[in-house]
């Protein structure tokens, strides 16, 4: 006669429903991506990301201690030099942006949030590749590699908890960990951008670093259709010894970060990417949905399909609601 089973008995309350509310946000697992621009004397917008800015040096000490202060994960730093190159010279440079902002953030927190560098070559090189290019134009994985051992070394100096290769070239994580660990810093963490995508969502961030890139990734990043390949690429880093690996974009890949939390013995990151704060940013600014709530449900979507850690431009925002 009656239904047998009522899980809506579960949903009744505001406290009923937070008592059997099997997922949450903590600040504590969001990590906030962030731009450092050479050579600005103000905080520059990045249109295609409203309420995204490329830092000044400046600018960005203040967001590390607000990190810190709203405890927040981590910050994942990004280095936007005012001259690039073939080899992408300003990312070895200890002087070079990146570097600087490194030193900076550490300065301004210490130890009470973690400060994370993404190690790759693609801001640095005028040809927008994630590598260098061998004599046909093609990225020269093992010639990349070299330079990525010295930009983990260089960055762990500058004061780096976590170093992040994103670059998606093969080996890349046994070779950073040999030299980090040659020249001392057992200590240093990869987050390894493990199972990274080509993907059309990543279009934004192109503004936001100034990138120079003609032309795919096509070469080195994952193809959309393919999610056994995922896990290959986990495990290989893995066994290179990633201490954290992470999936990139999220939003179009739960499945995959559930795949990798199954495989993976380690915490999974995974990457709310430019293009998915974008698409929020401009459906919420034409009236067409709710921003806020938008908001917090991709990012918990991310946490419920496995991600221990989330990337996301909206960590500060995040954090300060949920106080
Ligand atoms: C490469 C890198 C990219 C992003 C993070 N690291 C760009 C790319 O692979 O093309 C994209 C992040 C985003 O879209 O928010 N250094």
């Amino acid at each position: 006669m009656f239904p047998a089973d009522r899980p809506r008995r579960l949903r009744s309350t505001p406290a009923m429903r937070s008592l059997v509310r099997e997922t949450r946000v903590d600040p504590s697992q969001l990590v906030l991506p962030m731009f450092v621009a050479e050579g600005l004397a103000e905080p520059r917008p990045i249109a295609s990301m409203p309420g995204v800015v490329q830092h000044t040096r400046d600018s960005a000490r203040r967001a590390y201690a607000e990190a810190a202060q709203l405890g927040l994960g981590g910050v994942m730093l990004f280095g936007v030099p005012e001259h690039k190159d073939a080899v992408g010279s300003g990312a070895i440079d200890p002087n070079g942006i990146l570097n600087l902002a490194i030193a900076d953030a550490r300065a301004e927190v210490g130890d009470a949030t973690v400060v994370m560098a993404d190690l790759c070559l693609d801001e640095f090189t005028d040809h927008g590749h994630c590598g260098v290019l061998d004599a046909q134009g093609r990225v020269d994985n093992d010639a990349t590699l070299e330079i990525y051992a010295q930009m983990g070394v260089v960055q762990a100096e500058s004061g780096a908890h976590v170093v992040g290769p994103s670059g998606m070239m093969d080996g890349q994580v046994a070779r950073i960990r040999a030299e980090l660990d040659a020249a001392g810093h057992t200590d240093t963490v990869i987050l390894a951008y493990a199972a990274k995508y080509a993907s059309a969502f990543y279009g934004p961030f192109r503004e936001a670093v100034d990138s120079s890139l003609q032309g795919d990734r096509r070469t080195y990043q994952q193809d959309p259709a393919n999610a056994r390949e995922a896990v290959r690429e986990v495990l290989l880093d893995l066994a290179e010894g990633a201490d954290i690996v992470m999936v990139k974009p999220a939003l179009s890949y739960l499945d995959l970060i559930a795949d990798v939390r199954r495989e993976a013995d380690v915490p999974v990151a995974a990457y709310n990417v430019s293009g998915e704060y974008s698409m929020v940013e401009a459906a919420a600014a034409q009236g067409w949905i709710d921003r806020d709530r938008a908001i917090d449900e991709s990012v918990l979507s991310i946490r419920r399909a496995g991600a221990d850690i989330v990337l996301t431009y909206w960590a500060t925002e995040i954090a300060k609601r949920l106080r």
